[in-house]
């Protein structure tokens, strides 16, 4: 796990930028796994803005979102389809090729769950993961409870999560209690993952992620099994990491071995 701690939220999102950016300009036709939520937004603006300015283009990518809630119709202004295009995909020259979300009004919950998993296998998997986190650690909605295998299924939001969401809602009333989920499981099939956080109110979540047990108790923890996780946060969001100094330094060292290599290889060259 790659702990990259930067000193604010525009940093953050220029740096989740690039990172998608580079594989988009690696692999054109490459699926992104995408998150909703207010963390992603200025990541989601960066992106615009390339694309405007003909840095990137998403007009060949496949986007798999997270999560949706469950009842809500797509065109409700807090229905994270809605979210998207408000966001991202409405606002881009080309849309990418193609955009799926789970249905927030299956007809059959466990076919549409299987049928996601399903589309996901047939697009070659994802490529690159950008995930938020909650609170209480949880990823998408995989809530704390939630099985470290699991798969895209239908789960009931916790408390901490309706009251969280409930800002973006005219009351906690109307703040859907279902939702469907990529499980944990499909996440950590994708190849790459960048999770973002920022603000004290993720800092607790954050250091139980990276430095707390692997438990279905802090979903999060899970990504420490993943071979390639980048974590972007905000001085805030990293406050209360333990070892702090070090994953800093692991990263000044490796902008120093990047230049102490390619100084070497000038020098190679220079003598041979
Ligand atoms: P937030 O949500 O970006 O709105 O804080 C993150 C999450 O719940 O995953």
């Amino acid at each position: 796990m790659r702990i990259v701690c930067v000193e604010d939220y525009r940093r953050l999102s220029v740096i989740a930028a690039d990172i998608v950016v580079e594989l988009m300009q690696a692999k054109p036709d490459a699926v992104l796994g995408l998150a909703t939520g207010s963390t992603p937004i200025g990541l989601y603006r960066e992106l615009v803005r390339r694309e405007r300015e003909g840095q990137v283009d998403c007009s060949h990518a496949t986007t798999f979102n997270l999560d949706e809630y469950l009842g809500l119709p797509e065109e409700h202004p807090q229905s994270y389809r809605h979210f998207m295009e408000e966001h991202l995909f409405g606002r881009l020259r080309r849309r990418p090729r193609k955009t799926y979300i789970p249905p927030s009004l299956p007809d059959d919950l466990d076919e549409a769950c299987r049928a996601y998993e399903e589309r996901i296998r047939e697009h070659g998997g994802i490529d690159l993961q950008i995930l938020g986190i909650g609170r209480n650690g949880h990823i998408g909605f995989n809530e704390p409870g939630s099985s470290l295998g699991s798969r895209t299924r239908p789960v009931a939001l916790r408390p901490e999560t309706i009251a969280d969401n409930a800002r973006f809602f005219s009351s906690p009333e109307e703040v859907p209690r279902y939702a469907i989920t990529m499980g944990i499981g499909t996440i950590l099939e994708a190849r790459q993952i960048v999770l973002l956080a920022s603000g004290l109110n993720k800092s607790e979540a954050v250091q139980q992620a990276v430095e707390g047990p692997i438990t279905c108790q802090c979903p999060a923890s899970a990504l420490q099994m993943h071979p390639n996780v980048v974590m972007i946060l905000d001085e805030e969001a990293a406050s209360r990491l333990e070892n702090l100094d070090y994953y800093r330094e692991l990263e000044e060292a490796r902008s120093r071995m990047a230049a102490i290599l390619e100084e070497a290889r000038r020098r190679t060259v220079r003598a041979s």
